[in-house]
């Protein structure tokens, strides 16, 4: 008993930590982790509900358990001339977010501006609705707009033939369709900075470290015809705005010069990647860069075609891009160092 006691700190926040995934059996599983008994993990329950951390619900053979919100709130915005996300950030956002570390605070900053910003310069929308919800583990901010849709608004400016392709090129970054007021780094960057980062926008996700959503949500971006933004960050996290940016810049001037492309996101469409066309589109605006890692997760195998515009024409014609290919399968790296060893002056046959 004094051993947990002892630990009492650890036990609470482990179960902080572990009662989303674990609703039904947190107990169970805290006893388990700590090897102490259910009682001595209930009384941490117990003071966790009495301290307004945790609910629970049920009856006592089906009960579940979790977290309270500790901060509920939400407002919409009406966009007139003059609505600043600077301002809404001071006025209506830092004090709901209570006392957070630094470093988390000032992720919130960054996101929340860049996202609340996107809404007023490229949504069209006439209201925007945010929405703040904050438990002792983590906490979420969802900005939903009635504006154009974000997918729809870059198919149709980069004249694509799917929505879901415009994904891919959120997730390259330096995407904009403004590129006289914008650089297009806020959504690359905000979507590295969180531990969830959602976009939806009619029935197309994009979605970094995507976890199951709350039911609220899911509804609302079925019925909306805007954009709903959802960021998620631990409370306490080692992350920063700094070690997010510093993976992606260079150390001598600070701009945004590499990108790390999950081809996955490719299939959308496509099942299988194998033609020049198909490269071509993986390729579009990655000259930008100095570095392009092209992250082949879940990617089985690529056609001839497909790696020899990848690794030979598109290397030869931008010497200057250095081209790394990471997770790449067995298969993959066989058809990668194919198209290499043909050197700058080999030919393969069109498919
Ligand atoms: N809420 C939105 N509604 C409609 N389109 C959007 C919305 N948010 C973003 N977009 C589109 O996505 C593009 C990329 O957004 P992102 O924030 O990454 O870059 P940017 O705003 O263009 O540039 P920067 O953020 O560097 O100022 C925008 O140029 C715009 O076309
Ligand atoms: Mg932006």
């Amino acid at each position: 008993m004094s051993k947990v006691r002892i630990g009492g700190e650890a036990v609470r926040k482990f179960i902080i930590e572990n009662i989303g995934a674990h609703p039904r059996d947190i107990v169970r599983v805290t006893a388990e982790k700590f090897g102490c008994s259910r009682q001595a993990v209930h009384k941490h329950v117990q003071r966790l509900i009495a301290e307004g951390a945790v609910t629970d619900g049920g009856q006592t053979r089906n009960k579940t358990y979790q977290l309270a919100p500790l901060v509920k709130w939400s407002k919409n915005f009406e966009l007139a001339a003059g609505l600043a996300e600077d301002a809404v950030w001071r006025s209506d956002i830092v004090e709901r977010l209570e006392k957070l570390p630094e470093n988390v605070l000032h992720i919130w900053h960054y996101g929340f501006t860049e996202m609340f910003n996107n809404v007023i310069d490229h949504s069209g929308a006439r209201i925007v609705s945010v929405f703040l919800t904050k438990t002792a583990a983590a906490t979420t901010i969802d900005i939903l707009d009635d504006g154009v849709g974000i997918f729809k608004k870059i198919k149709s400016a980069l004249d694509l033939a799917d929505e879901r392709h415009a994904v891919l090129e959120l997730a390259k970054g330096k995407f904009t369709t403004d590129p006289r007021n914008h650089s297009g780094e806020g959504i690359f960057f905000t979507s590295r900075m969180f531990d969830e980062f959602v976009i939806a926008s009619g029935d197309v996700f994009f979605s970094h470290q995507f976890e199951e959503t709350e039911d609220w949500i899911l509804q609302l971006s079925a019925n909306s015809g805007g954009t709903l933004v959802k960021m998620v960050l631990h409370n306490h996290t080692a992350r920063t705005t700094k070690k997010v940016f510093d993976k992606f810049t260079s150390d001598d001037d600070y701009g945004f010069t590499k990108t790390v492309v999950p081809v996955e996101l490719m299939r959308y469409g496509d099942d299988n990647l194998v033609s020049r066309s198909q490269a071509k589109r993986l390729l579009a605006r990655l000259d930008r860069f100095k570095t392009v890692v092209l992250d082949f997760s879940g990617v089985a195998s690529v056609g001839q075609a497909f790696a020899d515009e990848v690794f030979r024409v598109f290397r030869s014609r931008n010497p200057n891009v250095e081209v790394v290919p990471i997770h790449a399968s067995l298969e993959v790296k066989r058809m990668i160092t194919r198209a290499e060893s043909l050197g700058a002056e080999g030919e393969l046959g069109d498919t």
